[in-house]
């Protein structure tokens, strides 16, 4: 099964997308996860994307698209993938279906998670994250166990540089601008699917494993 997650910063993307690979088996591609990491190792890729996650901006398509076209030529992928967070331009999407193609891969379908300003940035804005094992918690919807503490490892949670309200109003624009219009592009392909990202994140998770699985549940 080879899923695209779409939605806004906030809607869920990351909580939905991790839970549905750990279920298929399959890997979970997060470029944003993976952009972190570049930028905490100081790669020659992550200190040309250091600014541009600062200050809510997407990287530039050349640089997200050599890691991503790395990633999914990987053997892991052969069976699977759930992509959270790429494509988000145009570019990049060309850029996946040429590489799918390539690949002789065919994607299954593309869930795109919507919510309102108002409720992604509040989820943002009480996010906490574990650098460490990337899991992620919110301040009053997924609290972990013990304060600030990782329930999967143990690790202190921190607030991401970029979960600020400044911050999430330029990663909206870019997202309004740049990747909505992506829902189009996959609608004409018919293989887009719209879920209500409002909702608690049982019944969003529901919602797509019936979408993905509809025999399942
Ligand atoms: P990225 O890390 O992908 O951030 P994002 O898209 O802004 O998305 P978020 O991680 O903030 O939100 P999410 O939708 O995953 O929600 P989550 O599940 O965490 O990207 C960061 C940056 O990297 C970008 O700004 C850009 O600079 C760069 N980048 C990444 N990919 C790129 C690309 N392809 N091209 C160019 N640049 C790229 O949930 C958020 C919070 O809400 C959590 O606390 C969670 O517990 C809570 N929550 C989730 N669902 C619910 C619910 N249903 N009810 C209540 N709370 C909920």
């Amino acid at each position: 099964m080879k899923l695209i997650f779409l939605g806004p910063p906030g809607s869920g993307k990351g909580t939905q997308a991790k839970r549905v690979a750990a279920y298929l088996g399959v890997p979970h591609i997060s470029t944003g996860d993976m952009l972190r990491e570049a930028v905490a190792r100081e790669t020659p890729g992550g200190v040309k994307a250091r600014d541009f996650i600062g200050s809510g901006l997407l990287v530039p398509d050349e640089l997200i698209n050599i890691i991503l076209g790395e990633r999914i030529e990987r053997k892991d992928c052969q069976k699977g993938f759930v992509l959270d967070g790429f494509p988000r331009s145009s570019g990049q999407a060309d850029m996946l279906t040429k590489k799918l193609q390539e690949l002789s891969m065919t994607l299954d379908k593309v869930i795109d998670i919507i919510a309102s300003f108002q409720v992604i940035s509040e989820r943002i804005c009480g996010r906490r994250s574990c650098p460490n094992c990337g899991a992620s918690y919110h301040i009053l919807y997924s609290s972990p166990e013990k304060k600030d503490i990782c329930n999967e490892c143990g690790n202190s949670l921190v607030r991401r540089s970029d979960d600020t309200e400044e911050v999430v109003q330029a990663r909206y624009k870019e997202y309004m601008e740049k990747t909505m219009p992506l829902s189009d592009y996959y609608k004409h392909k018919g293989l887009l699917y719209t879920v209500n990202g409002e909702l608690d994140i049982e019944e969003v998770y529901k919602n797509i494993v019936n979408i993905i699985l509809p025999k399942m549940l």
